[in-house]
């Protein structure tokens, strides 16, 4: 496996609209196995394809430790409730915001065997399914937030550790 270099929010590639994967290859799984470890290195929950130059609608969550979730061709077929709460984004280093999302959303997907697989997700879990779909319209949270903290907040809210 190897780790890719993940793009930061002022590269343009992020605000392209990623393409459907039309098959399923060796260089697609290779591809999500990067991505999972690259994510978990950078101790993120979710990362998308564009979010490391890959332009397709390819994305990895683990919201809870050892439940990886392999989304291709992800789309929401169903959402209901709000919920408005912290979002981060690897790709936004350094940064948080306020964003209101549905509080639950079903997802249907191809998993890597080709399988269509629905997810249904709640709280933490359906805030991530849509930050990562709206990846792959080249959306970012920043687009959608209700506002981002200011660094007094950050402070407060990560302590000084922060670089
Ligand atoms: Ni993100």
């Amino acid at each position: 496996m190897a780790k890719l270099r993940i793009l930061k929010d002022n590269e343009p590639t992020l605000r392209k609209k990623s393409r459907e994967v039309t098959e399923i290859t060796k260089r697609t799984l290779t591809l999500l196995d990067d991505m999972l470890e690259t994510m978990r290195k950078a101790n993120g929950v979710g990362l998308a394809g564009p979010q490391v130059g890959v332009l397709r609608r390819i994305a990895v969550i683990e919201v809870e430790e050892g439940n990886v979730i392999e989304l291709i061709n992800p789309v929401i077929i169903e959402k209901s409730g709000s919920q408005t709460g912290y979002e981060g984004c690897l790709s936004v280093p350094g940064r948080t915001g306020i964003v209101t999302r549905p509080d639950y959303v079903r997802v249907k997907a191809l998993d890597r065997n080709g399988e269509e697989k629905i997810y249904e997700g709640t709280g933490l879990l359906a805030r991530c399914f849509c930050h990562e779909i709206a990846h792959l319209d080249g959306e970012l949270y920043t687009d959608v937030a209700d506002r981002m903290l200011t660094e007094e907040e950050l402070e407060a809210y990560y302590g000084n550790s922060e670089e």
